[in-house]
């Protein structure tokens, strides 16, 4: 990816998220300081929360909540095929059953008709239900809560491309509020929104599932006092374990970079916009592509990704062949996602053959760069370069 002039993805690294992390190597005080707690409580202010926990990715992230609310070979999960292989393997490491909702065939998203689709038909007991907000655009979280209530299923936000976007629900809030979830799940990968180079954080506004999940990131290791059972008087070096965890902690090098990077999140969306924006300016007239969902709300989007839909099949060409065109031109271009059906891990899924929707997003749908450096010049460029191929 990085041999591109314009990989599809690139960080945004600036002096100050140098100075923040070279600071905190300076102090000397790398693990479980106060970086992590200024973190967290930068998190828990901008979305209102209770609780804003931060762990070394997105995938702990999921795991976490998932384990903290009892997923097990009985309670399992709906969720989407059209997501990264962490939203449902992290159900697997609870040893749950995962059950795939179809999706729009144009937004790649879970949809109320999919997700009611979807309980008509599983056979064990859904205890949540994961939507995904691919690229950064936002599910109906209230209409999908509903379904999930009305069938006794928490919802939970795989918000891992979402970090920054404002939900226009009957009040708007930010992604990551938790107003219709139980909790929010967010990846701080290198190519996120913000980055901590392998990071993630959950957001709840349930006390009881933030301290289960705070065990589970920390070996399931109890510090306080009050906390613990019988703890023998006048030993403050005790400690105590009742039920086992992981090492899931973020260091502080690691959160320096994120909290910095979590101070200008509005800003790096404006710039996403900005160049999502101009995508548009340039590309809407190509009647071969469609282009992503626009809203009118500056924050309505997280635009983690730029996606392009064409329909390869109709047009009779080569999904591949465009992608070696964009790459002949130093342009990266990546596919979200290979349907989790597809690998091998999940083909046995029953659902697969109703899974139609997922399956045309998945033959028409390909990410062009999307990142905050690009100039209008690179934005202009790169949609020549995607406009020549069809001429
Ligand atoms: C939708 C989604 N969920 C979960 C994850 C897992 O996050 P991480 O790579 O930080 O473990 C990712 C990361 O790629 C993702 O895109």
């Amino acid at each position: 990816m990085n041999n591109f002039k314009f990989p599809y993805s690139r960080a945004d690294v600036n002096k100050s998220d140098i100075k923040a992390v070279v600071k905190v190597l300076e102090n000397q005080y790398l693990a479980q300081g106060n970086v992590v707690k200024n973190f967290e409580n930068s998190m828990k202010k901008k979305f209102k929360v209770s609780d804003a926990i931060v762990c070394n990715s997105g995938t702990a992230a999921l795991h976490s909540v998932y384990r903290s609310i009892g997923l097990d070979k009985k309670n399992g999960i709906i969720t989407t095929p059209i997501t990264f292989l962490a939203t449902a393997n992290a159900a697997k490491m609870c040893n749950a059953p995962v059950f795939f909702a179809d999706v729009d065939s144009q937004t790649g998203l879970m949809t109320p008709k999919s997700l009611k689709e979807a309980f008509n038909k599983v056979k064990f007991k859904v205890k949540a239900v994961v939507v995904v907000h691919l690229g950064g655009h936002i599910c109906d979280l209230e209409g999908i809560s509903k379904i999930a209530k009305k069938n006794g299923s928490y919802v939970i936000e795989d918000a891992c491309h979402a970090l920054g976007a404002i939900y226009y629900g009957k009040e708007k809030s930010y992604v990551g509020s938790c107003k219709y979830s139980l909790a929010s799940t967010f990846s701080f990968h290198a190519i996120k929104n913000i980055t901590m180079g392998e990071g993630g954080a959950i957001t709840t506004n349930n006390i009881s599932l933030a301290n289960k999940i705070r065990l589970n990131i920390s070996h399931g290791m109890i510090k306080e006092k009050r906390k613990m059972i019988n703890s023998p008087k006048d030993s403050p070096w005790y400690y105590q374990m009742r039920d086992f965890g992981w090492n899931y902690r973020a260091s502080e090098i690691s959160c320096a970079l994120g909290l910095n990077q979590f101070k200008r999140i509005d800003r790096i969306i404006k710039k996403r916009n900005l160049t999502a924006n101009l995508y548009k300016k340039y590309l809407s007239s190509n009647n071969n592509i469609i282009l992503p969902n626009f809203s009118k709300n500056l924050y309505a989007k997280g635009w983690h990704l730029f996606q392009l839909s064409i329909d390869f099949k109709k047009l009779k060409i080569k999904k591949h062949l465009f992608m070696k065109h964009l790459s002949n031109h130093s342009i990266g271009s990546q596919v979200h996602y290979i349907p989790l059906v597809n690998q091998p891990y999940y083909k046995n899924n029953v659902e697969k053959k109703f899974l139609i929707g997922s399956n045309i997003y998945y033959q028409n749908t390909i990410s062009i760069p999307m990142y905050t450096s690009l100039t209008k010049q690179d934005v202009k460029y790169i949609s020549r370069v995607v406009n020549d191929f069809f001429n």
